[in-house]
Formats: structure tokens, C-alpha cells, sequence
């Protein structure tokens, strides 16, 4: 049954000319159909040089109208409308020009995971995977970080020059893992490495062998010469390390890191989505849209991001 939805998806991208972005978040089985899987970071940059006509984003909002932003001639479709991040809501432009007032001199710098309509008012826009580069590079030693101050602190250890400014924004999936859990886990492995998302609680951070984004994860576990890791991030991640790598071990940091809003997205959301773009049946998923002056305003943030990293 997978596997024939699955051919399905493969026959109709080329009979319509859609690329599939796949965030290292969804299901395998959603993986299998991609012509590219990957962080927000190398997303954005696949988006970015993409000659087809359609693109499919199967992950969170603010990673489609990301695409669309770079991409204003292309299609872009999102294909479960609900699927958003709970952290790119968690600030409001209103909110950000008051912090940007109460800080004139600071360079004001979003997490990816921020809305098209915040990303008009800041300076650029760093992903887990780019952030450290990218800030080191600006020409600017005062820092506003918004929203996650839990990436914003992991950022500032690495570059103690700076001073940063952070609101207490954050991913309520990542922030919930806890120290206890942690040590637990590492107590129940102690062969593991802990490999962990720079979006968990800094003292978790600090206790991981390794922290970086969900490619970065993915990438480390592949070379790593150790055949054993707990993984500090959304779940989906043990279960694509576990078939690619099935000689490995690999095992939660906690049961609860489980992004629900990635979850949304099925394979069938993908088959109905392109179905109904191509006019074979009833409408399904979101064709985003954006005004031009805010993908305008929110371009100028992102291509700065692509320059900087
Ligand atoms: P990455 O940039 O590491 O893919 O992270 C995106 C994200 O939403 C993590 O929760
Ligand atoms: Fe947003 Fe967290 Fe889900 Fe990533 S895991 S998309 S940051 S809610």
C-alpha cells in the first residue's frame, strides 16, 4: 500500500515538475519519495537553486514561505496548512520593534523558525547549523537574539566576544528534555555518545558530546567511529539513524521530544497534495502566498544569511 502511494508521488512529481524538500523531521517513508532531505539550513539553499516549477515543502510553515520567499516564480505548496512551529508565533512584530527600541545599537538577528513578517524587521537570519558563522561574521558586537535563547546561549559560548540580548523564546519540545533526563540516559549507556540539538536547555548542552542541527546529528552519527549515541532530538531522527545504520545503537534522550506539528505530514497529505495541484482532485494543502513587500523585506534577512554562511 506504501509503496504504491509511493510510486504514485514519484510518477506524478515528474509529470507535474515538483521538487520534494523533506525536513529530517518527517517519516521515513516520506524521506524515500524526496529529491532532498536536510536541515533548514541546506533547504533553504536547495530552495534557492531549484529549476522546477513546483515545490512541495514537507516539514513546518515557516520552511515553505521560506522557499517561497527565495522563490516568487515557482509554486510552492505546503501540504498540511496546520503544520506550523509553535516558535516562530511566539513573538510578535509589535513585540520585536519595542525590543529593537529598548536596543538601537544591537543588530537584530531571527532563528529561521520566525515568521516572514519578523524576518522583514531583522538584520539577517542564521539556522542551528549556520548561526555561530554567520554571527561571528557580523560586523556588530551587540547581539538581539530572538526567539530561541536557548540556541541564543549555545551561540554566545561559542563567540564570548559578543554581547547578546535573548527573549525567553524557545521549542517546547527541545526545552523540555531535562538534565536528569540526561544523566540518566547517560548512565544507562555509558558507551553512547550524546549527540544533541543546540535548541535543548544549555545545561544539557553541555553535558552532549556533540551539538549541532538535525543534518549535523545525522552526519556525526554516520561517521562517528562509535557504535552507540543517545540523541537529544525529535525522535524521527533515532528512527532514520536506525535503518541507515542498523550495525549502530542509537537511543532517545527523552520519549517526549516528539514535534507534533511535523507529524501533521503524511504520505498520503503528499499524494493528495499534488493530486489536487495537478487538477485531478478535490483541493488539498496550501499554495503559499506571500505580499511582496513582505517577501521583499524577509528576502533581504534570508539572502543575507545565504551570503554570510
Ligand atoms: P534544523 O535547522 O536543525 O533542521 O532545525 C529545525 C528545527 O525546527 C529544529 O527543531
Ligand atoms: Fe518548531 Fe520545535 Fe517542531 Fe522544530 S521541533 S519545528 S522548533 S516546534
Amino acid at each position: 500500500m506504501i509503496k504504491d502511494i509511493q510510486s504514485e508521488i514519484m510518477r506524478l512529481k515528474k509529470e507535474l515538475d515538483f521538487l520534494l524538500l523533506v525536513h529530517c523531521y518527517q517519516s521515513h517513508d516520506i524521506l524515500e519519495v524526496a529529491d532532498f532531505v536536510g536541515d533548514s539550513f541546506g533547504l533553504a539553499q536547495k530552495a534557492a537553486k531549484s529549476g522546477a516549477k513546483n515545490i512541495m515543502m514537507c516539514g513546518v510553515r515557516f520552511m515553505a514561505e521560506t522557499v517561497k520567499i527565495l522563490c516568487p516564480e515557482k509554486r510552492v505548496y505546503l501540504p498540511e496548512p496546520d503544520a506550523g512551529c509553535p516558535m516562530a508565533d511566539q513573538l510578535s512584530p509589535e513585540d520585536l520593534r519595542a525590543l529593537k527600541e529598548e536596543y538601537p545599537d544591537y543588530t537584530a538577528v531571527c532563528y529561521i523558525n520566525t515568521t516572514a513578517k519578523l524576518k522583514t524587521l531583522c538584520d539577517v537570519c542564521v539556522t542551528s547549523s549556520s548561526a555561530v558563522q554567520i554571527i561571528g561574521r557580523i560586523d556588530n558586537d551587540r547581539i538581539l537574539f530572538i526567539p530561541d535563547c536557548n540556541l541564543g546561549d549555545y551561540v554566545s559560548k561559542k563567540l564570548p566576544g559578543k554581547t547578546f540580548k535573548f527573549i525567553k523564546g524557545g521549542c517546547p519540545n527541545h526545552a523540555r528534555m531535562t538534565l536528569a533526563e540526561a544523566e540518566r540516559a547517560k548512565e544507562k549507556h555509558p558507551g553512547a555518545l550524546m549527540l544533541v540539538h543546540p535548541e535543548c536547555r544549555p545545561e544539557v548542552v553541555d553535558l552532549a558530546d556533540y551539538a549541532g542541527s538535525t543534518t549535523g546529528i545525522m552526519d556525526f552519527a554516520r561517521d562517528s567511529e562509535c557504535s552507540e549515541f543517545i540523541i537529544g532530538t525529535e525522535n524521527s531522527i533515532i528512527s532514520h539513524l536506525s535503518i541507515d545504520y542498523p550495525e549502530k545503537r542509537f537511543y532517545p534522550l527523552s520519549k517526549d521530544c516528539i514535534c507534533q506539528n511535523m507529524k501533521l505530514t503524511t504520505i498520503s497529505s503528499v499524494l493528495n497534495t499534488l493530486l489536487s495541484a495537478g487538477g485531478m482532485a478535490a483541493p488539498y494543502g496550501e499554495e503559499i502566498l506571500l505580499d511582496e513587500e513582505t517577501r521583499l523585506g524577509a528576502k533581504r534577512c534570508i539572502d543575507r544569511m545565504l551570503e554570510l554562511g
